[in-house]
């Protein structure tokens, strides 16, 4: 049943139906949640007084929410502080934003945040603090798109330059925590602190000698104690920024593990939170599927199965079954090679039977020859074709940056 709620009662994650009290002219076209504080403020200023919301579809930390919900398209209007119910309820993976659609913006979206991360290791070198305001940008942005479109950001997570590994590490890790979050059913709030602590949680990083950080060789145990201090040192760049608890605790204790052989602390059991639990798994998980230039990046079933032999001990079991859950066996950006020859990358996942996802296919390896860009969708109308294996891109001599760019962004 409906309930009519002040603005001040009015919280992220709540489900509004309609404006009743007003001292503006806001017209809400679409029902929808309200995903943000922001969006809250936005509403209290252009003077909504009590609205009506349907408690039923309150978005809930525990069980997960039902749908994916998508954010109206439409700027500077009271409208977009609403957030739309998706176009096909009845397919609780639907999403009306296409993945073509979300990229271009997501790709931007990555390409600020790495603009943003150069800007704040400068700062922190020059020996001024960081502006944490434009990282609660991008914190919302990532929020916002993948609550649209989660497909398109998880993509980019797997599209890595061999020498970025500095930057986009830590945007990767803030774009899986917000999915891992949003999975579990987080409020928006806290989903903002940990995406935002996220893309700061190596910024300690900055105060390590370089030679040490990218030494691709072993380390010796002098270079590693200096290493583990990282951690250290971002949560103190981050409390000095006036940041979060939560952001705090992901950036200083991304490296502990429960049974306490982590560092720089050595905290285990729970003096660790969830949310320095999720860091954990994540920051590990980023690390062993990352290319670098000494190595190649592991495939997410060989990470997982890392995580798996961890949980319990190093890291917490139950996350790790959820983190694994979330991502899936063939997390959308991963380069496959079907039954037909042709090799592409998972576009969409399928939930209900993840080894039958949408796959962008671009290359034959029978042939070793690229081809037309084609969606072939293996939940309908590919009965005869399988999924086969994730493959490597050195396999077929493949560059997944150029294709990434130049056939879905354009
Ligand atoms: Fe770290």
């Amino acid at each position: 049943m409906n309930e009519t709620i002040s603005i001040q009662q009015l919280k992220s994650g709540m489900f509004v139906v309609e404006v009743t009290k007003q001292t503006g002219k806001v017209k809400i076209k679409n029902q929808g949640w309200v995903k943000t504080a922001e969006a809250i403020k936005k509403l209290k200023k252009v003077g909504v007084l009590e609205v009506v919301i349907d408690p039923s579809k309150t978005l809930q930390k525990d069980p997960p929410p039902p749908v994916k919900t998508e954010q109206v398209d439409v700027q500077n209007s009271p409208e977009d502080t609403v957030h739309n119910e998706p176009q096909t309820p009845a397919d609780p993976w639907a999403s009306s934003v296409s993945f073509e659609k979300e990229v271009g913006k997501a790709q931007k979206l990555y390409n600020q945040a790495k603009a943003l991360q150069k800007r704040a290791f400068a700062d922190i070198q020059q020996g001024k603090n960081i502006d944490v305001k434009p990282f609660k940008d991008v914190a919302h942005g990532f929020m916002d798109s993948v609550f649209r479109q989660q497909d398109a950001l998880t993509c980019l997570t797997r599209m890595r330059e061999k020498d970025a590994y500095l930057m986009e590490h830590s945007i990767n890790v803030s774009i899986l925590i917000t999915i891992f979050a949003k999975h579990l059913g987080f409020s928006s709030d806290l989903i903002h602190e940990l995406a935002t602590g996220a893309l700061l949680h190596d910024i300690g990083k900055v105060k390590i000698d370089e030679d040490i950080l990218l030494k691709p060789s072993k380390l010796t145990d002098e270079e590693f104690e200096q290493i583990q201090q990282h951690a250290h040192f971002s949560k103190e760049i981050l409390e000095q920024a006036g940041l979060s608890g939560i952001a705090i605790e992901i950036a200083g204790f991304h490296h502990e593990r429960i049974d306490g052989s982590g560092y720089p602390y050595g905290k285990k059991g729970d003096e660790l939170s969830q949310y320095a639990r999720m860091a954990a798994i994540i920051d590990v998980y980023d690390a062993l599927t990352a290319d670098r230039v000494y190595k190649t990046g592991l495939t997410p079933i060989a990470a997982f199965k890392i995580l798996k032999d961890g949980a319990g001990t190093a890291f917490d079991d139950t996350l790790v079954n959820q983190f694994i859950q979330c991502i899936g066996v063939h997390p959308v950006g991963t380069l496959v090679k079907l039954s037909n020859h042709k090799v592409g990358i998972i576009s969409r996942s399928n939930p209900s039977n993840p080894m039958r996802p949408v796959v962008k296919v671009f290359y034959n390896a029978k042939h070793s020859r690229y081809i037309e860009v084609e969606d072939i969708n293996l939940a309908k109308g590919w009965a005869d074709v399988e999924l086969e294996a994730a493959v490597k891109p050195e396999l077929f001599g493949l560059d997944l940056m150029r294709f990434f760019k130049s056939s879905m962004i354009g």
